[in-house]
């Protein structure tokens, strides 16, 4: 580590080194505000496993995302207001299933602004749908058709969050990846001011830069709505109308890519390039932490890893350091120097002050394979090493000390570093010279209050447990949901039934009853995954309760090999009883590839228990404890989770859960 620190600042003098010449300075005037780099919690279910980690490792995760100079120190998070429909990774619930229905301590998003909140008082929130309860499309998939009723919907979200959490919502957003709509937009910004929410600002549209612009640019009463413009994956670069409209640009989604180095130089690249290139001032990492089924779309696209409830394991990927360069070392309000731009031999270096005298400046020489993000495309470009010279000007002239921290992706010996203080750098005329070498990250600043916290190890990685039992037996739960089950279509929350309902009072239940306005392509039946997606031979158990008359029905299942957007079809090995008397064994969600058939007696309102085995081709279910079928099964996956659900968007009951795996 010494003798590194020796080789980074070579150059204590520039008169005898050769270097190309930089000036900071502040006197032709400042750039933009900067707003922050943030993560994003959900589009969809992406933190859905954190809230099922033991302490004291789910308050580390915690502290590693959001506590002030020790990690990521996030100065932004932004989460998914539950639409209860599919948002890439699983379902989120609403805070209103139904229209005369409220609840504002559904799902973990509370939680979890809550908890960052905590450890960063100043955190902005941003809350933004995927999708909504389909009573607010009033049947048709369209949010736009009554924007009154979408207004009020989302309006309530940031309502309930003060009442209940005494949260305040920073920013709202539109439609995630979506059409937007002028007059919706309107509508909800009249709908905020009307609430006494003058301060919740808007962004648009958490899509592409353009139409959004060029209708902001051409309709004033819309520009006047429209407080931020929100690109995702814009590839650090932006449209001459989004410059001119004069709004804040984000990228209010970005990232998205596999959380090895490689992922680390991508977002050490965009966090500086975003603004060098596209004059962005926010940056928000989807997603936040990588807290769902591997297996999932998008496995470990976070900034880090924690996807082992059962065992307490979880990762400090390369991202947070890389996120720690900008974030612990400047604050949204801080402002861009003018100064800013690309490395005569390749990278990038920005530079924010404080306008009291503070400069930070953040210097990236990733190159491109070692960069590259999951989109888009990103051309080719070239890094050699280099010695860069700085000349600090204007009011930095008389800066005499800087820290000095340093992250290194070494891809050949595999010893990199990350976020690794520096001897501190003694300035005598208002400049130094610096030998980066390609794939490094510096950040040099006055600032004196960064730390890289730490904590022990957590528990090493571990499988799922093989034997796992639930009989959603808590008093009064914290989480709406049961661990662990990962909800793909539907919502399936814990239910009590006060009304003498015998042994079944505490029990699990989908609830959601039509199918909602989608962002993603919902099965038509609800499931909910949980498990290890290797296992193949197993038993699984559950009690179950059809609660509509003729024509409800529910499944357990094993070997199912798709959730997220392709949930629909999801293949497996499927074990259906009815409210009309018949089961049904399938080898996919949709029932179209029936394996077994035939009168089983069940119907709504009573409890039934089932029970799946496979081992091998040969699979049998029993009802009740009696056998019922048995089938060789052919087509069907090898492996997968295990599964619960029901044949439609219908209200249903699960107890007593139970899974034996080999
Ligand atoms: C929050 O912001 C205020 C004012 O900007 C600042 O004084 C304070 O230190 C900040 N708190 C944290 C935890 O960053
Ligand atoms: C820099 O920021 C610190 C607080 O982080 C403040 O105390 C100090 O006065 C600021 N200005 C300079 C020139 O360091
Ligand atoms: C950087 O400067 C040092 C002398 O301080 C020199 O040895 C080295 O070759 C220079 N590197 C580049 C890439 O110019
Ligand atoms: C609650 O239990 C009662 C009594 O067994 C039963 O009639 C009723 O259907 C149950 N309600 C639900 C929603 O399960
Ligand atoms: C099923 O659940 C009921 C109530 O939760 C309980 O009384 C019963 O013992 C359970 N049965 C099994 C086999 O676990
Ligand atoms: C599952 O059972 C089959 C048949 O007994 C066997 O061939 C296979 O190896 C088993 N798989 C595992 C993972 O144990
Ligand atoms: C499998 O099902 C057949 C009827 O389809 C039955 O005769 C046989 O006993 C069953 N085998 C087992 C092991 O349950």
């Amino acid at each position: 580590m010494n003798s590194l620190q020796n080789l980074a600042l070579v150059c204590a003098s520039v008169a005898w080194c050769f270097a190309e010449d930089y000036v900071l300075d502040d006197k032709p005037g400042l750039g933009r505000t900067f707003d922050g780099v943030g993560g994003l919690s959900g589009g969809g279910a992406t933190s859905r496993l954190l809230v099922n980690y033991d302490e004291p490792y789910r308050g580390r995760i915690l502290d590693y995302l959001f506590k002030p100079s020790f990690g990521a120190s996030l100065h932004i998070l932004k989460v998914e207001i539950g639409g209860d429909a599919q948002s890439t990774d699983g379902t989120e619930p609403s805070h209103m299933h139904y229209e005369n229905d409220e609840n504002y301590f559904r799902g973990y998003e509370w939680w979890l602004m809550k908890e960052a909140k905590r450890r960063n008082p100043n955190i902005t929130l941003i809350g933004l749908p995927w999708a909504f309860p389909g009573w607010v499309g009033r049947g048709k998939n369209w949010p736009y058709n009554f924007p009154d009723v979408t207004a009020s919907y989302v309006v309530s979200w940031v309502i309930g969050a003060k009442q209940h959490h005494d949260l305040d919502i920073n920013y709202i957003g539109i439609w995630n990846e979506r059409s937007f709509d002028s007059t919706y937009i309107k509508l909800l910004r009249y709908t905020l001011d009307k609430n006494g929410l003058e301060n919740v600002k808007i962004i648009a549209s958490d899509n592409l830069w353009e139409p959004i612009t060029l209708y902001v640019l051409r309709d004033g009463e819309l520009s006047d709505a429209v407080d931020v413009l929100g690109a995702h994956y814009p590839g650090t670069t932006t449209v001459m109308d989004a410059l001119q409209t004069e709004k804040k640009l984000w990228s209010s989604e970005d990232y998205s890519t596999f959380n090895n180095e490689v992922g680390g130089g991508c977002w050490a690249r965009i966090l500086n390039q975003n603004y060098v290139n596209g004059r962005m001032t926010a940056t928000i990492s989807w997603n936040l932490v990588a807290s769902y089924y591997e297996m999932l779309p998008f496995g470990r696209d976070g900034l880090m890893t924690a996807e082992e409830p059962w065992s307490g394991n979880y990762v400090v990927e390369s991202p947070i350091w890389i996120t720690a360069h900008t974030t612990q070392f400047t604050q949204p309000g801080w402002v861009y120097l003018q100064t800013v731009g690309h490395l005569m031999q390749g990278g990038s270096y920005v530079a924010l002050t404080d306008q009291k005298g503070n400069l930070t400046i953040v210097i990236e020489t990733m190159t491109h394979d070692h960069s590259e993000c999951i989109r888009p495309p990103l051309p080719p470009y070239k890094v050699v090493p280099q010695n860069v010279t700085f000349y600090l000007k204007g009011s930095f002239a008389k800066i005499s000390k800087m820290e000095v921290w340093r992250s290194k992706f070494d891809f050949t010996t595999k010893k990199s570093f990350f976020f690794q203080k520096q001897d501190p750098l003694k300035l005598f005329d208002g400049s130094f010279t610096l030998n980066l070498d390609v794939d490094e990250v510096y950040t040099l600043s006055t600032i004196t209050t960064a730390q890289k916290g730490s904590y022990p190890d957590p528990p090493p990685s571990a499988p799922f447990p093989k034997t796992y039992k639930d009989d959603f037996n808590v008093g009064n739960p914290y989480f709406s949901e049961a661990p662990d089950f990962a909800d793909q279509t539907g919502v399936f929350e814990y239910f009590i039934n006060l009304t003498d309902p015998g042994p079944h009072v505490f029990t699990l239940r989908q609830v959601v009853v039509e199918r909602p306005v989608t962002w993603e392509a919902d099965a038509d039946q609800t499931i909910s995954v949980l498990g290890d997606y290797s296992w193949q031979n197993l038993t699984v158990t559950s009690d179950v309760y059809i609660e509509t008359v003729k024509t409800g029905g529910v499944f357990i299942g094993a070997r199912v090999d798709q959730g997220g957007g392709s949930v629909r079809s999801a293949k497996g090995i499927f074990f259906w009883v009815f409210a009309d008397g018949t089961y049904k064994v399938t080898g996919d969600l949709q029932k179209t590839n029936v394996l077994a058939e035939g009168p089983s007696g069940t119907r709504a309102h009573v409890w039934h228990t089932l029970c799946l085995t496979i081992k091998g081709d040969y699979a049998s279910g029993t009802l009740n404890g009696s056998p019922l079928w048995n089938t060789t099964v052919t087509a069907v996956p090898n492996n997968g989770w295990v599964a619960i659900g029901t044949s439609s968007f219908e209200l249903a009951q699960f107890d007593n859960f139970s899974v034996e795996a080999q």
